[in-house]
């Protein structure tokens, strides 16, 4: 896509989009005004004329739109409206437009230019994605730093839509390790990855009990970016099990889905692009345990007592329960090699978490009461919603073994997100600021965008936002 910024003047040729507020007094383009009974800037409406051979697009965004508004009513514009883009399009900004709003349209504009159907024979190819499509920005203030970032954010976030979207047999844990190494190259930040025999020579017992069943062999990726003088120093950890059929403690309903419960893991990979693609002045660390949680005759099983990274023995009690199994070895790991000052992880963890909250925010845990006003904001800003849930001692009974030093699952119906964030408190070796966030609800969601749920690529923006505004 080629990116052209115009001050004066008004667009000629092709599709333009001119969005307008509900608030905003009278809706006109090129001094004509328009009829409030054909447009009038509400909310999801939008209004669409041909002058002079060339689309006119009103886009109605509401009152006072929100971060999530603003985006996904420009994601709706290039995903339903493709046919009307032809090799250029046209964005008028009126000076109601801060940076954040610009920001929210252009990525949202370049998110919509997705496409699903990767396996398709006849798979379309976006206007937008097109390197001689030209995209030209209308606005009396200069903003092409803000239109670049904007496009940024979307590239992060439609490669881990492909992460997520894409199936398991093609999405293995040595996928995901190339992805890393190939990104590491291109944005500048290191990569390291343990294959089987170093995992196990780096004693991640945990982590390879999950893979043990699995011909895709597990990857224990590292990434670091350490730009020169950096003051912060963070740790990520993401959750990447490339399908969850639940091992032996086999899943009797929406199997079909887990090919999304590496989302976290993608959401850090992505994270790790944007946070080095924006030469963001803060130390990130992160560790991504990607494996799979298949069934074989060298799976786990359920009563297995094994080892793990800290040294503390697990009794597992359900094999279904298994990413707070790869996430204690990636906390335990990277505190214990790398002591961040903050240590951040997320993942696809529990059920109860798509319970909770639905698909409207994710489950945030932390022991630090800074840390969860600076993520919820962080989040709240970019419209990936985060709610905290307690994590207090009466819940630590759930995780009592009997056998070893903790147990994987309680067994218990009740409170199924809560005792998995203490089980993996457990890990964190009593780190004064940790969190963890549950996004298995908003990972992976049916929406307007597709017939079948597909990846939102929830948290790499959320943990970028967080870590730009330290
Ligand atoms: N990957 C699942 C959690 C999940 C559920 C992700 C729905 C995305 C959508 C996780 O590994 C799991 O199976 N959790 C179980 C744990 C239970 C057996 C202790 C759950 O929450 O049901
Ligand atoms: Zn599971
Ligand atoms: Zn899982």
């Amino acid at each position: 896509m080629k990116l052209y910024y115009q001050i004066k003047g008004e667009p000629t040729a092709g599709l333009t989009i001119i969005p307008y507020f509900e608030s905003d007094k009278e809706i006109k383009y090129s001094g004509i005004p328009l009829s409030a009974k054909l447009f009038s800037g509400k909310k999801d409406t939008s209004y669409l004329l041909e002058k002079d051979k060339a689309f006119l697009l009103f886009v109605g965004l509401g009152k006072d739109p929100d971060y999530k508004t603003i985006k996904t009513a420009f994601r709706r514009v290039s995903a339903k409206q493709d046919a009307f883009f032809s090799d250029r399009a046209n964005i008028v900004f009126s000076d109601n437009f801060s940076d954040e709003r610009i920001e929210a349209a252009i990525s949202g504009l370049v998110l919509g230019s997705y496409v699903l159907g990767h396996y398709k024979n006849d798979k379309k190819i976006h206007p937008l994605s097109k390197h001689d499509f030209s995209l030209t920005v209308f606005s009396e203030r200069t903003v092409q730093p803000i239109v670049e970032k904007g496009i940024r954010i979307a590239a992060a976030q439609l490669e881990v839509f492909h992460l997520v979207d894409l199936p398991r047999n093609r999405i293995t844990p040595e996928y995901l390790s190339d992805w890393a190494k190939k990104a590491g190259k291109k944005f500048g930040f290191t990569v390291d990855v343990l294959g089987l025999k170093e995992s196990e020579d780096a004693g991640l017992h945990a982590f390879l009990s999950v893979s043990q069943g699995s011909e895709n062999k597990p990857r224990f990726i590292i990434m670091d970016y350490n730009p020169p003088g950096a003051k912060d120093h963070i740790g990520l950890v993401g959750k990447a099990v490339t399908f969850d059929t639940g091992g032996l403690n086999i899943k009797v309903a929406g199997m079909i889905h887990m090919k999304c419960d590496m989302a976290g893991g993608a959401a850090v990979l992505g994270a790790m692009q944007l946070i080095a693609d924006q030469s963001l002045p803060c130390r990130v660390t992160a560790v991504v345990p990607a494996c799979e949680n298949v069934i074989d005759g060298k799976s786990f099983v359920p009563s297995d007592v094994i080892q793990s990274y800290s040294g503390k023995s697990i009794e597992v009690t359900d094999t279904d329960a298994e990413g707070r199994l790869i996430l204690a070895d990636g906390l335990a790991y990277l505190i214990k090699n790398y002591k961040p000052q903050t240590v951040i992880d997320v993942a696809t963890l529990t059920g109860s978490a798509v319970s909770t909250f639905g698909y409207e925010c994710g489950a945030l845990f932390t022991n630090n009461e800074q840390l969860s006003k600076k993520i919820q904001k962080a989040g709240f800003d970019i419209g990936e919603r985060l709610w905290p849930l307690p994590l207090w001692d009466a819940y630590k009974t759930d995780i009592e073994s009997e056998l070893a030093d903790v147990k994987n699952y309680s067994g218990k119906l009740v409170a199924g997100a809560i005792s998995a964030a203490k089980f993996l408190e457990y890990f964190t070796e009593n780190h004064p600021s940790w969190a963890h966030l549950d996004m298995a609800g908003v990972s992976f969601v049916d929406d307007e965008f597709a017939k079948t749920k597909h990846a939102t690529a929830f948290g790499v923006h959320l943990l970028t936002n967080f870590i730009e505004n330290l």
